[in-house]
């Protein structure tokens, strides 16, 4: 037998669970304006195309770190494939987003989980392949803007392992290099590229090298590093940030810089996997347990809690699944 306090608890989480929030169409037409922004990173930064992201966003990429704010992540999201004009005609590790398909998605308000398959174009090489992104992410249901999202870079190794040997020869060309030394050419062009937008941003106060050679010393003593390494002390983490210097070289600088800033740095697998930077799961939001929730209930209470029984289970969930086809 158990107290009435847990049933009750729980009749009140179904019953939050059902009422108050927003119709799944209205999150599947979130998730289409989401992304678009990731399809139009220019619109975003120009303002024709409205953020997706509320101001107090919260946002993690397993592959990166975690960001915290709406222009870190706006930065980040979107701003990471918006081509600097400095390095825009020159072949780039990162594909430019040409179409987003949702391939499968559940929303169970405010709270959507979805797999995003995005085109990247890689135009010097007239190459395009897909890369698939795993998102969980949480709505502010008022204005439907995202107020934490967690995602996935599914097979971002493999990506990395079928793009780059494709890249490579081009890559060589463009640097003139008679290497043919795939590892070796993407760290030339790690090192070309950062200490490019080194020497034309961090200039004056942000300055972080004392010239294009030291730089380029510098990065030949970092390794490039693997592909889940991109929030490391690696030669990818200051590829990866380099591209976000032209919005705020005060704040991205020191990220391409000798230190890495607090961006890539060394990172202990076992506090990055502890420290969850959300205060809630992200799935079954505001309907999980929690200390408040459990306040007033005794220890033995909560333990019954978790045997309860109920009779039905309302489903708030759509779920669908599509095909996801190539773009050219
Ligand atoms: C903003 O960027 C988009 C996408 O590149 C472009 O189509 C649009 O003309 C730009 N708008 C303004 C006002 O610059
Ligand atoms: C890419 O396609 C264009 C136009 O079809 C062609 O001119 C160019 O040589 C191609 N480049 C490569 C690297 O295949
Ligand atoms: C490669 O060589 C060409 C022709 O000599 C030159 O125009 C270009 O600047 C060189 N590029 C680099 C990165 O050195
Ligand atoms: C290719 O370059 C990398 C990095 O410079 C080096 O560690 C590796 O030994 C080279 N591989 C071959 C086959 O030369
Ligand atoms: C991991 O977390 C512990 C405890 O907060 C801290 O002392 C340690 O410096 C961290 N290690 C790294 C590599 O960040
Ligand atoms: C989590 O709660 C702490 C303390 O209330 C707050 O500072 C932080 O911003 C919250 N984080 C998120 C992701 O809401
Ligand atoms: C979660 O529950 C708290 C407390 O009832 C409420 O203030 C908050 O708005 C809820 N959040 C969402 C996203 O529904």
């Amino acid at each position: 037998m158990f107290s009435k306090g847990p049933v009750l608890a729980l009749v009140l989480f179904l019953a939050r669970l059902t009422l108050g929030y927003r119709q799944p169409y209205e999150y599947l037409e979130a998730l289409d304006t989401f992304g678009a922004a990731f399809s139009n990173p220019a619109g975003v930064f120009n303002g024709s195309v409205p953020s997706p992201l509320s101001s107090d966003v919260v946002g993690r990429v397993d592959a990166i770190t975690t960001f915290v704010g709406q222009d870190l992540n706006a930065e980040f999201l979107f701003g990471l494939f918006y081509q600097d004009t400095l390095l825009a005609t020159t072949t780039q590790l990162i594909g430019i987003p040409t179409g987003i398909t949702i391939q499968s998605a559940v929303v169970e308000p405010p709270v959507v989980a979805v797999s995003y398959i995005s085109s990247m174009a890689f135009p010097t090489v007239n190459m395009t392949v897909p890369l698939q992104i795993d998102m969980f992410m949480a709505y502010d249901d008022e204005s439907m803007k995202v107020v934490s999202y967690d995602a996935i870079l599914r097979r971002i190794d493999e990506l990395m392992a079928y793009t780059s040997p494709v890249l490579a020869p081009q890559i060589a060309e463009e640097l003139n290099s008679t290497s043919t030394n795939v590892t070796e050419l993407i760290e030339l062009k790690t090192a070309a590229d950062v200490c490019a937008v080194s020497s034309l941003y961090c200039t004056g106060q942000y300055q972080q090298y004392e010239s294009q050679d030291a730089c380029l010393t510098f990065m030949s003593t970092l390794p490039f590093g693997e592909s889940w390494q991109g929030g490391m002390n690696t030669g990818w983490c200051r590829y990866i940030h380099k591209n976000l210097v032209q919005f705020r070289p005060n704040i991205h600088c020191p990220h391409i810089g000798p230190s890495g800033g607090d961006m890539c740095m060394d990172r202990n697998y076992l506090n990055v996997t502890s420290a969850a930077p959300f205060n809630q799961t992200l799935l079954s939001y505001n309907s999980s347990y929690n200390s408040a929730d459990m306040k007033g209930i005794s220890d033995d209470g909560v333990q019954q809690l978790v045997k309860v029984q109920t009779q039905s289970i309302t489903m708030t969930t759509v779920a669908f699944v599509s095909a996801y086809i190539l773009s050219k």
